[in-house]
């Protein structure tokens, strides 16, 4: 066909006890945005390893204008336009956004590295992506945003031909996210043709021509957008129909279990509110608002610099992580990769590192009786895995985040803050947090939620402290949550009902 720029026959990828890709095909055309979907662990991620030349696969072929590979290498994908942007950038930190656009690129006919040129260069594609982004600014400090468009902006100054994106708006607010859409759509004009991997079902039918289904590693259809509906595809995904978006919940709300007074600390200040038995109290704000600051704050990761805190009405001082856990105080960072999990050990290495006293007898650790807190989370949160051995390193980005949801729960926490629970989490699968955090608030326990999903927060929550620009705006009762007033919030609408304290 001569508008097929990419075309995959019955590719198929093994790791030991796995089936990442098994006997995939599927093709792209030129010029169109086909979104990949499926759970934690289809394979999506497998996919484009292979296309890119990152991995190469144990049999099949990729055809690349005529030319059938049996396996890519990166040099020839490159070559032929492919670019891939990761979720984890491929940025170097100290180097400003123009010498990370032209990285490994000579600029000039010599050798010679020419600072000007390349910013004069950079700042050209900026502009044609309707950002303002300075050429000469490190990208170290940069929001999740702007690194994105530098990682664009170096598939642009290559020629790309197919650019795949995995998760990109993950990170970005709405704001950027519209941006993003608005470079993707051009780009779609220009004949690039856009893979599109989310979890985040209804910004497909804004973004994507075609979307592919994948499930355990197998192709399940190739749809239009225009022909199927959200409902379809998660039946397509997941083989189950979900009617309602978030589990029914029976928790009463109980006594006061947290105060926090004028909280002030790494750059927020003046955070108010408390958290009672059986809440689920959320934490609203644009990305970068100091959401996830303050609870690092709160949590004694970070020093604070002014305020108190009263856990079940009595003062505490909490300086270190080790306290807070100590008073039951549990935190599921956002940044789990690095600040959650080992990733050269296990899973049930991970689930049970918080609990090894529990589990021991005369200071010998039960072997089986970890195995079977391990087999227990993977079996209730699904974690694909062929067993619990398995290395944390070797799990879809999905899993890997279920094996941190784990090891929190495993510690028994009374108060648990989840920072984006949610990101990067299969709709299924999201469907099993909130159920499990309506079944953690039902038994008594008290619940703090970041989220910059609007629906997720008014769906979810009891209550809502409201950030922006690293300061509490607002403090919106569920009687009074609609996505407007929250939003006009976070966006620093005039404040209100500042003290959370009743
Ligand atoms: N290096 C590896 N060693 C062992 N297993 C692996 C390796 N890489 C991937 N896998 C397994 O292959 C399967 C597919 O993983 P992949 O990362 O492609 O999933 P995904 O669809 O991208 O999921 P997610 O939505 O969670 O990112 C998973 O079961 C994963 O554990
Ligand atoms: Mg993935």
């Amino acid at each position: 066909m001569v508008n097929t720029v990419l075309d995959i026959k019955n590719l198929r990828k093994t790791y030991p006890g796995v089936t990442a890709l098994d006997d995939f095909s599927c093709s792209f055309t030129k010029g169109e945005v086909h979104a990949l979907i499926g759970e934690n662990g289809a394979g999506k991620s497998t996919l484009i390893k292979c296309i890119a030349g990152a991995i190469s696969p144990d049999s099949g072929t990729i055809t690349l204008d005529d030319t059938a590979y049996l396996g890519l290498d990166p040099e020839t994908a490159k070559t032929k336009g492919i670019e891939v942007i990761y979720q984890e950038f491929n940025l170097v930190p100290s180097l400003s956004a123009a010498e990370n656009v032209f990285l490994n690129v000579k600029t000039s006919n010599g050798i010679l590295v020419n600072t000007r040129q390349r910013e004069f260069m950079a700042a050209d594609i900026f502009k044609s992506m309707g950002g303002e982004l300075n050429p000469a600014q490190p990208v170290w400090g940069m929001s999740p945003a702007n690194m994105q468009i530098v990682e664009i902006a170096k598939a642009l100054s290559r020629n790309v031909r197919l650019l795949i994106m995995d998760e990109p708006t993950a990170p970005l607010t709405i704001k950027e996210t519209r941006l993003l859409f608005q470079i993707v759509k051009d780009l779609k004009a220009k004949g690039v043709t856009v893979i599109y991997i989310s979890h985040r079902l209804e910004e497909l039918f804004e973004i994507a021509d075609r979307v592919t289904v994948m499930r355990d590693g197998k192709f399940v259809a190739t749809k239009d957008i225009k022909d199927v509906t959200r409902q379809e595809l998660i039946l397509l995904m997941t083989g189950r129909v979900l009617n309602n978006n978030y589990p029914e919940r029976r928790a009463v709300i109980g006594e006061e279990v947290l105060w926090v007074e004028n909280l002030c600390g790494w750059g927020v200040e003046g955070v108010h509110f408390t958290l009672h038995k059986g809440e689920v109290l959320g934490f609203a704000g644009l990305v970068g608002a100091g959401r996830t600051e303050i609870m690092s704050v709160l949590f004694g990761a970070f020093p604070k610099t002014y305020g108190d805190t009263y856990l079940r009405n009595k003062k505490i001082h909490i300086t270190s992580p080790r306290i807070a856990v100590k008073n039951g105080i549990g935190l599921i960072p956002e940044d789990r990769k690095y600040q959650g999990l080992f990733l050269f050990q296990s899973i049930r290495w991970n689930i049970t590192a918080g609990i090894v006293k529990q589990l021991s007898k005369f200071g010998i650790v039960s072997g089986k009786k970890e195995k079977a807190v391990a087999d227990e989370y993977v079996t209730r949160f699904n974690i694909k895995t062929p067993g619990v051995e398995q290395l944390v390193l070797n799990l879809s980005g999905g899993n890997q985040q279920k094996v941190v949801l784990a090891k929190t729960m495993a510690a028994h926490s009374d108060i648990i803050i989840f920072d984006e629970p949610t990101r990067g989490i299969d709709v299924g699968a999201k469907w099993e947090i909130y159920k499990l955090i309506n079944e953690l608030v039902e038994s008594g326990k008290a619940v703090i939620m970041i989220s910059s999903e609007m629906p997720e927060l008014i769906g979810m929550c009891d209550n809502l402290v409201v950030l922006y620009e690293h300061r509490q705006t607002g403090f919106v009762p569920k009687s009074k949550f609609s996505q407007e007033y929250i939003l006009s919030l976070a966006s620093g609408g005039p404040e209100e009902g500042i003290c959370g304290k009743n």
